[in-house]
């Protein structure tokens, strides 16, 4: 019997334009399922650009926001109000313009310092999970949330502090691959030829950190045909 956990489905679409109407309508069928299965619904969200399209289409969704419970899967050491923050991309493109209860986000304290942040969240988050809904992206080097090829990290906590990030800011926080993988449903959403290199990487079995997600279902790839090539 194949290990489920371990499937990862490839859906190519056509531009980034897709992948994100695509995302926007996973994202709302999950929280529909979730909200009438247990009445709420736990969605990690990924950081970068690649996911605010689809962050922007969900504005005008017909959905009971006050049923979302929004975490974060990584954020960046910057300043609460910094542009940079994977946090405040969210809300400029989404959660300012909708009515989830602010005491329902829950952002990364990543102005803390990396390891007061990690150490603040994990309470948060240990109890959340399992999540309905993880997104994450990935980076051209086959990272996923600030998960980065070559460093290590203790498997056993749910929230890491991360330094010397080769992608700036080098302090950040990230979930662990454990946690981001406690979830219903993992979608990771991959557009741009920047990444095609990682993606044959993946497809060849690298072990990138990427790949090391799981999913209890296994994960989904939205992907646009410039990385798919
Ligand atoms: C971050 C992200 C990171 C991102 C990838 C892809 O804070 O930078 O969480 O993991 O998802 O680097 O970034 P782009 O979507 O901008 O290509």
């Amino acid at each position: 019997m194949p290990d489920e956990t371990t499937a990862v489905r490839w859906h190519v679409l056509d531009d980034p334009q897709a992948v994100a109407a695509q995302a926007a309508q996973l994202i709302l069928a999950a929280a529909a399922r979730a909200i009438a299965e247990r009445g709420v619904f736990r969605i990690v969200l990924a950081g970068g650009r690649t996911p605010e399209a689809a962050y922007g289409l969900l504005v005008g969704a017909d959905t009971d926001w006050s049923r979302w419970e929004v975490f974060f899967g990584d954020e960046r050491c910057l300043p609460i109000d910094d542009a940079e923050r994977n946090s405040h991309m969210a809300a400029q493109a989404w959660l300012d313009h909708v009515a989830i209860d602010e005491a329902h986000v829950y952002p990364i304290p990543a102005e803390q310092g990396a390891e007061a942040a990690a150490q603040a969240y994990t309470a948060a988050i240990q109890a959340a999970m399992p999540f309905d809904m993880v997104l994450l992206g990935m980076g051209e080097d086959g990272h996923t949330a600030s998960l980065f090829p070559g460093h290590q990290q203790p498997a056993e906590e749910p929230v890491h502090a991360v330094h010397n990030a080769p992608k700036p800011p080098p302090d950040r926080v990230s979930l662990s691959q454990g946690a981001l993988s406690d979830a219903r449903q993992v979608l990771i959403l991959v557009t741009g030829g920047g990444k095609r290199d990682a993606v044959q990487a993946w497809k060849s079995g690298d072990a990138l950190p990427v790949a090391s997600i799981r999913g209890h279902n296994g994960v989904d790839v939205l992907i646009d045909r410039d990385a798919a090539g």
